[in-house]
């Protein structure tokens, strides 16, 4: 179990340590976030935050970086071995500026850009018209098919039809395996780059549970905190190394200054950790779990779009299942303790404020040590919550339910033990 802080700071003191009561007290069904080990946090947390060292190792700005630089190459380096791949940018401070500096490093400013739109799963950085990715590229949107599923035919006409520089694929709400292959095909009769985008599926990859993108796309990015369970930031890596300088030129001066020398420590640590055989195990549970949770939701008739799951997420229409909106069943489900997010679903017609559909993902709550079992009683528990959300009484009482299994399973402290 993570442990209170104290500092002479008492309101900041107060929320953190709420924050971490709120942690431990919920059942934390957000596909995106996960616990990190406390050896991540101490690294996160170090006096490396003190450090400026605007460039790469070895060629820095500012002296004093023999240590952040030893850091920075381990990071490097278990990244590369993590995913086989020559060259890894580990200082993007977020997944979005990951993607920033890779469709910088391909694409002119105004070249044509294609990601799968926002509301089949895509992401706001793969062309969303708020996003720099729609305002500074134009910017075109595949989407799934009436199944909820990628049609490689469907993108394949599309991209002939636009002829874009750069076509993305990789999602924030796509539950299906991705074959990186057909994505290669299409980009290679267009005469595109192929950017893959794992923020989601990263520790899945790595672990050897969902087919790898490094055969096949111009450059991958990341994040590091969804299912490769690190500290807070993005990535980019690349088997080529002319795109690679132009990455690492994006990254800085392009788009970043000092790196966070204290955040890259947190990744490398998670690096390391994701090396090692628990991680395997770790990822093939996510993925069962999934699976069995997906399942009992079906045995309830709960519609989940694409009609199931390969890998840690799976979005339910609560529209058709419940006839609530996705910001409706999010509201229900906090007041018993369980925290997802609203999502919207193919051709949803609402809002992405409000939304017809809410995203599950097993990877936080597998690395507390959730199994199939648990995934079964917490469908039934969210199933009848979204049933009865009208009767106070029995939302108290699933309540109830929710902590006893929070508090049956507490945040571990480290992953190293598992088998
Ligand atoms: C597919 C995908 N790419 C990029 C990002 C952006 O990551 P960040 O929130 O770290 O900017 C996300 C975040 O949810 C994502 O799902």
């Amino acid at each position: 179990m993570y442990k209170k802080i104290s500092l002479m700071d008492k309101e900041i003191e107060n929320a953190i340590n709420k924050e971490l009561f709120r942690q431990e007290e919920h059942i934390e069904l957000i596909a995106s976030e996960n616990y990190v080990s406390e050896d991540v946090l101490m690294a996160t947390g170090s006096i490396l935050t003190n450090k400026y060292g605007e460039g790469y190792p070895g060629k820095r700005y500012y002296d004093g970086c023999e240590n952040v630089d030893a850091v920075e190459t381990l990071a490097i380096e278990r990244l590369k071995k993590i995913f086989n791949v020559k060259y890894a940018n580990v200082q993007p401070y977020s997944g979005s500026t990951a993607n920033a500096a890779a469709i910088a490093a391909l694409v002119e400013p105004n070249g044509k850009i294609m990601g799968m739109s926002l509301s089949s799963g895509g992401h706001l950085t793969h062309g969303y018209n708020v996003n720099f990715s729609g305002r500074f590229y134009q910017s075109f949107s595949y989407d799934v098919d009436e199944n909820g599923l990628l049609n490689y035919d469907n993108i394949l006409k599309l991209a002939k039809e636009i002829k874009p520089d750069l076509i993305i694929c990789g999602y924030s709400a796509y539950s299906r395996e991705i074959d990186f292959k057909k994505f290669r095909e299409i980009a290679d009769e267009v005469g595109a780059f192929l950017m893959a985008d794992i923020a989601h599926i990263a520790g899945l990859i790595a672990a050897g549970m969902h087919s790898s993108p490094v055969e096949y796309a111009d450059v991958i990015t990341s994040t590091t905190h969804k299912t490769l369970r690190g500290a807070r930031g993005g990535i980019i890596m690349t088997n080529n190394e002319e795109i690679s300088k132009k990455i690492d030129r994006w990254i800085f001066p392009g788009y970043q200054g000092g790196p966070l020398f204290h955040s890259i420590a947190g990744k490398a640590v998670a690096f390391n950790e994701v090396l090692q055989p628990f991680f395997k195990i770790y990822a093939k549970n996510i993925i069962k779990n999934s699976k069995a949770f997906s399942n009992q939701f079906q045995k309830y008739n709960v519609i989940i779009i694409s009609g199931g799951t390969d890998n840690h997420l799976f979005t339910i229409n609560v529209k058709q299942s419940y006839n609530l909106t996705g910001k409706e069943a999010s509201s229900i489900l906090q007041k018993i303790n369980i925290t997802v997010n609203k999502n919207t679903i193919p051709n949803d017609t609402q809002s992405p404020f409000i939304t017809s559909g809410i995203r599950l993902g097993t990877a936080a709550m597998t690395s507390r040590g959730f199994s199939e079992n648990e995934f079964k009683i917490l469908a039934n528990i969210i199933n009848e919550a979204l049933i009865n959300h009208k009767d106070d009484n029995k939302l108290e009482e699933l309540k109830l339910k929710v902590k006893e299994l929070a508090n049956k399973f507490p945040i571990k402290k480290s992953y190293w033990n598992e088998k």
